[in-house]
């Protein structure tokens, strides 16, 4: 039995976090305003066309690339020493 205190997430730290992240190549707005945060066992699905900003949004995630605006956090676990610690991205 699973306690009703694990099954409430809004009472869990963020795993992922994007706050009003903005991104633009040069004249190509990419993102504008994205919002969003994950939190343990929750699965998203990361719906677009092509070019709508996927990848890039991922990229940001990942530190492959600097938001234009905004600020982008994630969780990272050193397995050696069990530390956790939010990564500003
Ligand atoms: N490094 C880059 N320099 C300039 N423009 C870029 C760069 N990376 C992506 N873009 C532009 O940003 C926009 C979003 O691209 P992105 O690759 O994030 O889209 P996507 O949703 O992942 O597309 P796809 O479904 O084709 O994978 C596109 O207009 C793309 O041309
Ligand atoms: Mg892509």
């Amino acid at each position: 039995m699973v306690s009703a205190s694990i099954l409430n997430k809004q009472e869990l730290q963020p795993l992922i976090q994007l706050d009003g992240v903005e991104k633009s190549f040069g004249p190509n707005v990419v993102l504008e305003g994205v919002d969003f945060d994950l939190r343990p066992g929750e699965v998203h699905a990361l719906c677009g066309e092509n070019g709508a900003g996927k990848s890039t949004c991922l990229g940001i995630l990942y530190g492959l690339h600097q938001p234009s605006n905004g600020k982008s956090c994630a969780m990272a676990e050193n397995s050696g020493s069990k530390a956790r610690l939010m990564l500003n991205r």
